[in-house]
């Protein structure tokens, strides 16, 4: 059983759809750790719900990144953790932390990269008119919403469509997508060497994964 380890900022809807992929058995592990940089997001509560351990390193008690990332590798290291998921967490990690988790960081982020790193994708793809939208999911590197794409899930943008609808079926997409990598990850179907994203046969995604949702 592999030990993961969720890093989340809000809502932690991500959370509880790893969560349920780990209460099921299709991830082979568990969520030994839940931590929020900020207090009080629905995310805790819903760590709470599935009875798992939460923490909340608040950055704004800390005076440089280094020392909230200092404080964040405290929490992690005595874990253990196979793998760390990055869940809708808001803060930039420094190289130093990045490197010592290579290969055992992943994140989510709601745009078909390299289109859109940072925030407001969702606004910026209906401002330009894309035709679509979607997520990626990736092995995190020291650069910000970058490192090797692991699988990618889109959808066609309706232009008539509020940017709330849009994020609301871009979470679907999400919740589909993010359980089913970490599944494959907790069973050795993909993993990153050399740089480079490998998958087995057996992984539900190959490389240039791109797959489209009808949500
Ligand atoms: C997701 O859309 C994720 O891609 C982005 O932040 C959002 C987090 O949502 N990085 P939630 O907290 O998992 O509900």
């Amino acid at each position: 059983m592999k030990k993961i380890i969720v890093l989340i900022s809000g809502s932690g809807s991500n959370l509880e759809a790893i969560a349920k992929a780990c209460q099921n058995g299709s991830i082979a592990g568990s969520i030994e750790l839940v931590i929020s940089n900020q207090p009080n997001v629905k995310g805790l509560e819903r760590a709470q719900k599935f009875h798992l351990m939460s923490n909340v390193i608040n950055h704004k008690e800390f005076d440089s990144r280094e020392s909230f990332d200092k404080a964040l590798l405290e929490q992690i290291l005595p874990v253990e953790p196979d793998l760390i998921v990055l869940a809708g967490f808001m803060r930039i990690l420094g190289k130093d932390f990045t490197q010592a988790f290579e290969g055992k960081l992943i994140n989510i982020h709601p745009s078909l990269l390299p289109e859109y790193p940072g925030l407001n994708t969702h606004q910026q793809a209906i401002n330009n008119g894309d035709l679509m939208h979607g997520i990626s999911i990736h092995y995190v590197n020291s650069n910000l919403d970058d490192g090797p794409i692991i699988a990618q899930g889109a959808l066609k943008i309706d232009p008539n469509q509020s940017e709330a609808k849009l994020i609301n079926r871009i979470h679907k997409i999400e919740h589909a997508m993010y359980p089913k990598v970490i599944e494959d990850i907790s069973k050795g179907y993909i993993s990153l060497k050399n740089g480079a994203v490998v998958y087995a046969k057996e992984s539900h995604f190959s490389s240039n994964h791109m797959e489209f949702f009808n949500v």
